[in-house]
């Protein structure tokens, strides 16, 4: 499962051998440790107006060292381009420019943050074209980075400001090494209703306080398929925050299953999803236990490959019976029980091959864009409440899974994408349990791709 190409060339000789060659030369990513630092070098806070100021402002008291301008030959640890403010396209040159030249100075595994508002929101033809132009100007500099570094877009909603808890929560996610493997991505933020921000959430989120503690202590997470795989580490991810976790997968796959429970200091229980009384299972299981289910996860999925043309009922009826229809039905029921909080997280795993399709896989990718639909459409629903439904959709990640693809498709597959190399399950892990935390309450119904800038779809 191991990526060696990725391991050997960055090894002195066959790095000089690569180069010389113009072979790919993927970076190791920096993820996130306990004890990292936000940021070790300064980070320039390019862009004029009010929204810049205050979100340097509040960058300070996190204890980063803020830079307005780039400093000739000083290295940085992030750019964060505040565009709030533009009012038509002309009003993007200088800051771009300046993040030209922060791009010169990103330390390896730097990252650059575009700040921005939706062109949703704005019915002046100069004013969405600006917001529109910022969209397409950062996701050509990902594209252009080097070293394992990132670009991404926050992009502010409504009238949401740049220093609200939620868009600062998806400021210290793009900044740390938790979104490692998301890049060329936007995640669209909110104001989320106060209740739903724990106050943990909001002194994080004014003075950088808290973080390394557990942001999702005293919740209690359902996680499908976890005996192995993406969702055995989201299982450990999200018990190392600090929920109380109940893994699920099939029977067959029991022993696996305890194994993570163990590890998790959580409970196992087995249950086929496909089959009819499963979300009551779950429920009475997180009822009689934990008393309230704050967060599912429905991550358990399947692929059977096969042409359109060669497609069997069998295939196609097993892979949407998984991968969708399942969680349509417990969502149904998760949502009429008491027992799912009034500010539970609903995250859902998709695909890139549910955004651009893929050879082979029309049932799966009819099932992952199936998921996209039900989480927009349950996210209209949750508007303005204090749930919130997401997706995540992982590119080619290193698991039994891709393990299955012949060996010559799969060095390929790692080397679609701006970061040249497949992710691992903890890159995933790390974005579910960014949504699932007070920090990301005003995100909702998003598609959340995690797929080091992938070229299929991008
Ligand atoms: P995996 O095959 O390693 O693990 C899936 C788990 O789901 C297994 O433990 C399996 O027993 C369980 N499962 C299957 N059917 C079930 C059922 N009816 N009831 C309960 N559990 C069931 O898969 P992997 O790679 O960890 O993928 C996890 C999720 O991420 C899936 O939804 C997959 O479609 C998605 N994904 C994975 C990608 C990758 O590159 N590995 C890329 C895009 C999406």
């Amino acid at each position: 499962m191991a990526d060696s190409y990725l391991n050997l060339v960055n090894t002195p000789l066959p790095a000089r051998i690569a180069k010389a060659l113009g072979l790919p030369r993927p970076s190791v990513l920096r993820r996130y440790t306990p004890s990292e630092a936000l940021a070790v070098n300064p980070v320039v806070v390019a862009g004029s107006g009010p929204g810049a100021d205050a979100l340097a402002d509040v960058l300070l008291g996190w204890d980063v060292e803020v830079r307005r301008h780039v400093l000739p030959g000083e290295k940085l640890s992030a750019a964060v381009v505040v565009l709030d403010a533009a009012a038509s396209p002309a009003d993007l040159a200088a800051p771009m420019l300046e993040l030209g030249q922060a791009v010169r100075l990103l330390v390896p595994g730097g990252r650059v943050i575009g700040v921005l508002r939706s062109p949703a929101d704005t019915t002046d033809p100069a004013e969405a074209a600006a917001r529109q132009g910022v969209d397409g100007a950062i996701r050509s500099v990902a594209h252009e980075l080097r070293g394992g570094a990132t670009a991404n877009g926050i992009i502010l909603r409504g009238s949401t400001t740049t220093t609200d808890p939620t868009a600062l929560g998806a400021l210290r996610f793009f900044l740390s090494g938790k979104s490692a493997y998301v890049d060329g991505q936007f995640i669209e933020v909110s104001s989320a209703p106060v209740e739903s921000i724990s106050e943990l959430a909001a002194s994080t989120a004014a003075t950088g306080e808290g973080v390394a503690d557990q942001p999702l202590a005293g919740r209690t997470a359902v996680v499908t398929g976890a005996a192995r795989g993406i969702g055995a580490k989201i299982a450990e991810v999200l018990a190392r925050d600090g929920a109380r976790v109940v893994v699920v997968d099939v029977p067959a796959a029991g022993e696996q299953l305890a194994q993570v429970a163990n590890r998790v200091g959580g409970t196992a229980l087995q249950v086929d999803i496909t089959t009819a009384d499963a979300a009551t299972r779950i429920l009475d299981h997180v009822r009689q236990r934990y008393g309230t289910l704050d967060i599912v996860v429905h991550n358990a999925g399947i692929t059977r490959d096969k042409l359109l043309a060669n497609m069997d009922a069998s295939r196609w009826d097993s892979v949407m019976a998984v991968n969708i229809a399942s969680q349509l039905r417990m969502n149904e029921h998760f949502l009429a029980s008491p027992v799912f909080s009034g500010t539970g997280r609903i995250i859902s795993l998709a695909s890139t091959s549910g955004i651009a399709g893929n050879r082979g896989q029309s049932n799966y990718a009819a099932s992952k864009a199936g998921v996209i639909g039900m989480v927009r459409a349950q996210a209209a629903a949750f508007d303005g409440g204090g749930r919130t439904i997401n997706a995540v959709a992982p590119g080619f990640i290193e698991t039994d899974m891709t393990e299955k693809i012949p060996p010559l498709t799969r060095q390929v597959a790692r080397r679609l994408s701006s970061l040249q190399q497949g992710g691992l399950p903890v890159d995933v892990a790390e974005t579910i349990a960014f949504l699932a935390s007070d920090s990301a309450a005003g995100i909702n119904g998003q598609v959340l791709r995690v797929c080091g800038q992938n070229l299929v779809g991008a």
